[in-house]
């Protein structure tokens, strides 16, 4: 992106805010609201700055990677509120529910930036909104309370056109939040707690990251051939005959993962994106598409010390990638052309994520808890307007994917993406129809039957929604392969849609106003507009 462009941009931004700013709280006339001074009545328990910079890390052997950093340093409050961890992303954050916390967010890079707590609820002008974003030497202070309930959450740079890069170079980082409920579980703390950030990356032959997307990669979203786990390769952690608690995060631009144990041992899932789950569930495996949280209990009892357990993303369809195999005349033509598209994993291959290698015998082990958190359940009853369903449409447009019809536009929303304060209200995610039937380009093959066939991970700011059900219309033979490994029960801020597939979802929005962005979380669509406001009054 050229100097001149960006320019342009802020220079369009000013402008609309002008028009704008009376109607949107935090917003100040004819000029981006730097949010640079903190506030002497808010107190804070934690305080931590934060600094968005260029460094080199080791990675691979041999020569160090240049990366984007998140750097944090404790000012005020525990010393367990930040880890710093090898490799490359940011410090794990550790908050407890209804601390306040005040973050002194410093942008050290070249390019515009700024930093959105994935999974929190927090408001309009702390939440990180692309339109918040500060130049190199400028600073934005966040504050706010946590009012999540013990849960997984994240942190990443939200800058518009720009956050696919950021992000791949480095910007994430995973945020915990711990509360009482929780606390009486007795679930496995300290060393038995274990984050598992899983991301994919390219490295150049001297070690660099590269990111060099053309139209295609953009449309299908990056997919690299390396996994990284906590910012490292081959990742194998040692582990010690007792139960754990896994807390995995898809930090990838793209991929989805469908997780599951090398040799057959079920998945217990604990918590999803928005804590934990009512109870344990077992699945055959997990789907994990990007941003996504899945939180896993294992249970190492028994296993011989010297052997190791794989958890691995195995093979499905239901993509791109199956099509290419199967669709006749479009075969060989789409092969080359994704062939073409950078050398990463299709998403179709058993990969190797992280190996555990059990390496101590101990004595006893806690066991699992039957039932975890009380959870309600929503239902269409709760629903404040019964005779309204949210949209949010999947479409495509002049080869790029757009939501309800439109890109995004900063500041800009329309009547369906109107929201009264306080109401709990129904959504449903669904493919344009019109798209699906075929028509343009030679119906369902060629560049429209692929993008067609994608599945999209769509995520919504604010509060935690629960899902009330998915229906797969056309039934196309790969979602088969990934169906049972969906977590409907528990509170999600992001859920994948798959190709055919109709979700509706049930969300609360209560206590905040302003505009609240909802898009697709493969980082290339968002970057290309596959992003909306929401703006609750
Ligand atoms: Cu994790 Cu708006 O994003
Ligand atoms: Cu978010
Ligand atoms: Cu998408």
């Amino acid at each position: 992106m050229s100097n001149i462009n960006y320019r342009r941009r802020q220079f369009l931004q000013y402008t609309a805010f002008s028009a704008l700013a009376a109607a949107l709280p935090g917003l100040v006339l004819g000029e981006r609201v730097l949010n640079n001074k903190p506030n002497s009545t808010f107190e804070a328990d934690v305080e931590i700055d934060l600094i968005a910079r260029l460094t080199e890390v080791a990675i691979l052997p041999g020569k160090h990677t240049r990366v984007f950093q998140y750097h944090g340093n404790l000012i005020k409050g525990p010393q367990t509120a930040l880890k710093t961890i090898p490799g490359y992303l940011g410090p794990i954050f550790s908050f407890q529910k209804g601390q306040k916390i005040r973050i002194n967010f410093y942008n050290q890079l070249p390019d515009l930036c700024i930093t959105h707590w994935h999974g929190l609820h927090v408001p309009q002008i702390m939440d990180g909104h692309p339109m918040y974003a500060i130049s190199h030497g400028e600073r934005y202070v966040y504050e706010f309370e946590i009012k999540n309930p013990a849960g997984t959450n994240w942190y990443h740079s939200h800058t518009h056109e720009l956050t696919g890069a950021q992000v791949y170079q480095g910007l994430a980082g995973m945020i915990i939040i711990s509360d009482d409920i929780e606390q009486k579980l007795e679930l496995p703390s300290g060393e038995y707690d274990l984050p598992i950030i899983i991301q994919d990356r390219n490295f150049t032959h001297d070690n660099q990251l590269s990111f060099n997307l053309h139209r295609h990669d953009r449309m299908r979203g990056f997919l690299g051939n390396s996994i990284l786990v906590n910012g490292q390769v081959n990742s194998s952690i040692p582990v010690k005959t007792r139960a754990y608690r896994l807390r995995i995060m898809n930090g990838s631009n793209a991929r989805v993962y469908k997780l599951g144990w090398n040799d057959g041992t079920v998945i217990t899932a604990i918590g999803t994106d928005g804590g934990l789950l009512a109870k344990p569930q077992n699945l055959p495996y997990v789907m994990l598409a990007p941003a996504e949280r899945v939180e896993l209990w294992i249970d190492f009892s028994g296993r011989k010390p010297g052997s190791e357990l794989i958890l691995q993303s195995l093979t499905y369809q239901g993509t791109h990638s199956a099509m290419e195999r199967g669709n006749g005349s479009m075969r060989h033509g789409m092969s080359r052309m994704m062939g073409a598209m950078g050398g990463g994993f299709g998403q179709d291959e058993v990969i190797d994520i992280a190996k555990f290698q059990i390496h101590e015998q101990v004595g006893d082990s806690p066991k699992l808890p039957v039932e975890l958190i009380p959870m309600r359940r929503l239902t269409e009853r709760d629903v404040s307007q019964p005779g309204r369903t949210i949209p949010i449409a999947i479409g495509m447009q002049h080869m790029s994917f757009q939501l309800n019809d439109r890109t995004f536009v900063m500041q800009d929303y329309g009547e369906s993406e109107k929201i009264p304060l306080n109401t709990i209200q129904r959504m449903k995610i669904s493919h344009d129809s019109h798209m699906m039937g075929g028509g343009m380009h030679g119906g369902r093959g060629g560049m429209m039957g692929m993008m067609m066939s994608m599945p999209h991970p769509i995520h919504v700011h604010g509060q935690q929604f629960q899902v009330l059900s998915r229906r797969q219309s056309n039934s196309k033979k790969g979602y088969e392969s990934v169906k049972d490994g969906f977590i409907d029960s528990g509170w999600k801020d992001t859920i994948l849609v798959m190709p055919g597939e109709e979700v509706d979802i049930i969300k609360p929005f209560n206590d905040y106003t302003g505009l609240f962005p909802y898009h697709c979380h493969i980082l290339e669509h968002e970057d290309m507009g596959m992003m909306r406001n929401f703006y609750v009054s």
